[in-house]
């Protein structure tokens, strides 16, 4: 009888021991040991690393289409960078530009040449806020890099962080469908990003409070050059984060769902950027979901947009070999 009590005692212990482990492991899965901004001095490099963490989150306020100086309006909506990299930039999966400072200059097919994280930030500004860029060495550029810079302190050249992008969902076998995303949307988005996908201001329109709830399409939205009016982006960014709150470890939408109303959200109409064709100078670096062509695989803009992406994938494979296959006529 006490023996048996004993091994019950035992055994509750163990359990809670390895519940704890789990949790512990859960939870170092879900966040990365970040920086604090909060802990800095006041002094004048921390306030504009400061300064460059409220750019990230309130946008609108600070270089916002509403500022009453016209030389300090260079976004083109009233998002926030942080309406997409969530948590000021330090979600997992939810597009952190966390730990990346030392990744530039990089290579960017996008340009076909290598460019700097400023240039990176400009890419944001022109797509994402359609917007125009920020001066290399205005003061709103010079902050927006001291935090992105402050939040990969600490991270080593060349470290691959898990947790960078959006997250890479198993891919469908079939198109997209705007369709069924229709009454995802209904369902499960409606709620915040109201009907016609127009978001929820923080105040009466023109005041340049931004949103509670940011634009999915329409005027005040991201322009179709910007990444998340690609579908393998805006997929997996709403699996891992959408509904706000849900984080990449518990997922609410199915993986079907997820790519159905994301297909939804980039077949609405948005900012048309001009001069996008000349986009990927080399076309086999050209991502597979870039909704615009030209292509180098012969299959449709809509086939890009919407999948199958296995076809295409097929067909990039087959052309890559045959270029291998070029002999140089220079080596015997
Ligand atoms: C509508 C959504 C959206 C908004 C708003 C947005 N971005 Fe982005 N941003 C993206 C996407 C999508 C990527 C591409 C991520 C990838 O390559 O996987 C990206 C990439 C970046 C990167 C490079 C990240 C990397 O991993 O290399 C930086 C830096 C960046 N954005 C900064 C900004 C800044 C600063 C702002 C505000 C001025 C901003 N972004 C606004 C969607 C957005
Ligand atoms: C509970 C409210 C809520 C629900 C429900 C919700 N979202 Fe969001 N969504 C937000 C908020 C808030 C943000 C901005 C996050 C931030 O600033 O931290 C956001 C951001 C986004 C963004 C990036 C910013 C932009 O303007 O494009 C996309 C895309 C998005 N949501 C898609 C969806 C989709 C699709 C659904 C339905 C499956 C959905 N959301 C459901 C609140 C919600």
């Amino acid at each position: 009888m006490r023996k048996a009590f004993l091994l019950a005692a035992l055994f509750a212990l163990l359990l809670a021991t390895s519940v704890a482990a789990e949790e512990l492991g859960a939870s170092s899965a879900k966040f990365w040991s970040v920086p604090q901004v909060d802990a800095l001095p006041y002094d004048a490099h921390s306030r504009l690393i400061r300064h460059g963490r409220d750019l990230i989150t309130a946008t609108y306020s600070h270089i916002g289409p509403d500022m009453p100086d016209p030389a300090q309006r260079y976004a083109g909506n009233n998002l926030a960078c942080g309406n997409c990299h969530l948590d000021a930039g330090v979600k997992k999966f939810g597009l952190p530009i966390f730990g990346l400072s030392e990744d530039f200059p990089a290579y960017s097919a996008r340009v076909g040449a290598q460019i700097t994280l400023q240039e990176r930030i400009n890419s944001c500004m022109t797509r994402s806020m359609n917007g125009r860029p920020l001066p290399v060495s205005s003061a709103p550029m010079r902050a927006i890099v001291a935090y992105i810079q402050f939040l990969s302190s600490g991270v080593r050249k060349g470290e691959k962080l898990s947790g960078l992008g959006a997250g890479t969902m198993p891919e469908l076998d079939r198109a997209a469908d705007p369709a069924r995303g229709r009454d995802i949307y209904q369902a499960r988005c409606i709620g915040c990003h109201n009907v016609d996908g127009a978001g929820v201001q923080n105040s009466l329109p023109g005041l340049g409070a931004g949103y509670a709830f940011p634009p999915l399409w329409g005027s005040d939205s991201f322009n179709d050059g910007a990444g998340m009016a690609w579908l393998i982006t805006a997929a997996n960014f709403i699996h891992s984060n959408m509904p706000d709150g849900v984080d990449y470890l518990h997922p609410r939408l199915s993986p079907e769902e997820a790519w159905d109303v994301a297909a939804l959200m980039i077949s609405k109409p948005r900012p048309n950027r001009p001069g996008v064709e000349k986009d990927f100078p080399d076309l086999l670096q050209k991502p597979i979901d870039a909704p615009y062509g030209p292509y180098a695989d012969g299959f449709s803009e809509a086939q890009h947009k919407y999948g199958p992406y296995g076809p295409i994938r097929a067909k990039l494979k087959e052309i890559e070999k045959q270029m291998g296959e070029v002999k140089n006529p220079n080596v015997k």
